[in-house]
């Protein structure tokens, strides 16, 4: 995993708790936390800043991913303006996460491995989304949803209708806005 993913965990940590809940969380994960963005690290180590979270906060490890998510997308969104910029909606922005933001991600970080997301837009009122990835993040990808609709100001509901945990081949959400 790259750097940047542990450098907005950090902010959303320090932010939320102090600066010294996450030198906490580095040592009770037994991690040095030098963590630059380009740099490229293992992804046992954000699962194990992820458990000791989940310990610490006595919450499940999904929960940890979701909030993290919801939390690092205004901060992806101030490092990142252009991106949002081209887009009046969520449905627009989430709809270039596979053809434009991780293909772009990839060039400005060598070696990164984005999951695979593919879009069923046969709905107008309901966007289903697939995510695929070995690393088995849905509720980090559930987290940044509900960030990108806090984005725009646009209240979604995020409902996973499949889930890799559970032995599916990759997971879905259905996404749309709230019942009138
Ligand atoms: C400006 C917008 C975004 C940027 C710049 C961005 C960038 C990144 C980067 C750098 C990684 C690390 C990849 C690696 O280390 O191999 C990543 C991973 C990830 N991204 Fe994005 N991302 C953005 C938006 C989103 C959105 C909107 C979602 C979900 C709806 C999403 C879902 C994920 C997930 C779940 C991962 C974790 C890796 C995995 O599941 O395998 N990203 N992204």
């Amino acid at each position: 995993m790259k750097g940047i993913v542990f450098n907005l965990l950090e902010e959303v940590v320090s932010t939320a708790y102090g600066d010294a809940a996450w030198d906490q969380m580095l040592d009770a994960a037994d991690l040095d936390g030098a963590y630059t963005s380009l740099g490229s690290y293992s992804d046992e180590e954000i699962f194990a800043l992820v458990k000791v979270a989940s310990q610490t906060l006595s919450l499940p490890e999904a929960d940890v991913l979701r909030w993290f998510g919801r939390q690092a997308m205004p901060l992806l969104a101030k490092r990142y303006p252009a991106f949002f910029a081209t887009h009046d909606d969520a449905r627009g922005f989430l709809l270039t996460l596979n053809n434009i933001i991780h293909p772009e991600v990839r060039k400005l970080y060598p070696g990164a491995r984005p999951p695979v997301f593919d879009f069923d837009t046969s709905r107008t009122d309901l966007l289903a989304i697939g995510y695929n990835s070995s690393r088995r993040l849905c509720a980090l990808a559930e987290g940044f949803m509900h960030g990108v609709s806090d984005y725009y100001s646009q209240p979604l509901h995020v409902v996973q209708v499949q889930c890799m945990h559970q032995g599916a081949d990759r997971c879905i959400f259905h996404v749309q806005p709230p019942l009138p």
